[in-house]
């Protein structure tokens, strides 16, 4: 029994030792070397790439090494009908709650105003707003998106969410579907994005959505870059109606030097590092998932593909 771990830019010596760790009798390929490619029967995916994964006869599972699948649903040539997995590690919760949770009070307590009047030496004291007056809006109500509501409910904002099916979570104002879109948009104040990058979700941050959401509003995406139009998001700063976005991720990464978000004075841009997997807990995870498998149990995490998510 074998893995082939395929990750673009990804060191894979880490990996391979934490795994080890957890099934010392795995064979780990490292793609394209594979002696006996009929022995592979688990792929551990991540990025952008072009490999044929039909060379591998007896796949039984792709891995993604990430929350998110769509660079696996995307991949050309990809075998049908074999189960993929989304990484359900419990470290992705605690760093998308705290990359959340930082850009949140961020804007909720006003520091790039602060940030700017520092610049000019200036000390103007500007009014402070409670947080049970203060909406933030989550698009995406799954693994991350409920983890940053319930985080931010216990902080005493004013919580509400959107997904696709009708969720009950305490004290979250939920919305779903698309009828349940516009009125979401016109109470978030803050916007939040953790959706999967779906063909329903592709550019769902574009102006009409982003004109829904209350003058003054931020934005949060660290979902896909895909999600938000960036020429969209430059337009609507520029008119002010979005005071400001921290952005995590991007239509193109890395983000090209040229790119107007890089020195946009509004604009926060981090290197999609809002939420890093932890080699440890994430070993664990994907153990979990090939023990599962090697014993005919149920497998969890499993993607839908025709969702896509
Ligand atoms: P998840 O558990 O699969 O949750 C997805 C949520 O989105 C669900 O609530 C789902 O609704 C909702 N949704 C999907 N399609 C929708 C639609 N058409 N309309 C409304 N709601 C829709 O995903 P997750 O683990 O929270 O991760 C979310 C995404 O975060 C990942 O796909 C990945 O792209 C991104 N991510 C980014 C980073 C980073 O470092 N920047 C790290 C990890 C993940 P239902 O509840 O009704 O199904
Ligand atoms: C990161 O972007 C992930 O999908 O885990």
């Amino acid at each position: 029994m074998s893995l082939i771990f395929a990750c673009v830019d990804i060191p894979p010596e880490p990996w391979v030792k934490a795994i080890k760790a957890e099934i010392p009798d795995l064979t780990i390929h490292l793609w394209p070397d594979v002696d006996n490619p009929e022995k592979v029967e688990f792929a551990l995916l991540w990025g952008k790439w072009d490999a044929n994964l039909n060379r591998f006869p007896e796949l039984s599972a792709l891995l993604s090494l990430g929350a998110g699948v769509d660079h696996i649903l995307t991949l050309e040539n990809r075998p049908p009908n074999i189960p993929i997995i989304r990484l359900g590690d419990p470290a992705l919760r605690t760093g998308m709650v705290e990359y959340v949770l930082y850009n949140v009070l961020k804007f909720h307590r006003r520091f790039p105003e602060y940030e700017e009047q520092q610049e000019k030496s200036l000390w103007i004291e500007r009014s402070q707003t409670m947080p049970y007056k203060r909406t933030v809006g989550i698009m995406g109500l799954g693994s991350l998106g409920s983890a940053c509501a319930k985080t931010l409910v216990g902080l005493g904002f004013d919580v509400i969410g959107w997904s696709r099916r009708k969720k009950t979570i305490n004290k979250v104002g939920c919305f779903y579907g698309e009828q349940g879109l516009g009125l979401f948009l016109a109470r978030s104040e803050i916007v939040v994005c953790l959706l999967p990058l779906t063909n329903e979700t592709r550019g769902i941050l574009n102006t009409t959505n982003m004109q829904k959401l209350p003058a003054g509003a931020f934005i949060i995406n660290a979902a896909r870059g895909g999600h938000l139009i960036e020429g969209d998001l430059l337009a609507l700063l520029e008119s002010e109606h979005i005071a400001g976005a921290a952005l995590d991720v991007f239509e193109t990464e890395p983000l090209p030097a040229n790119n107007p978000l890089w020195s946009h004075s509004k604009v926060t841009v981090t290197p999609h590092v809002a939420a890093l997997v932890d080699f440890d807990s994430a070993a664990t995870v994907i153990a979990e998932t090939i023990r599962r498998s090697r014993e005919g149990r149920p497998l969890l995490n499993v993607v839908d593909p025709v969702r896509g998510y």
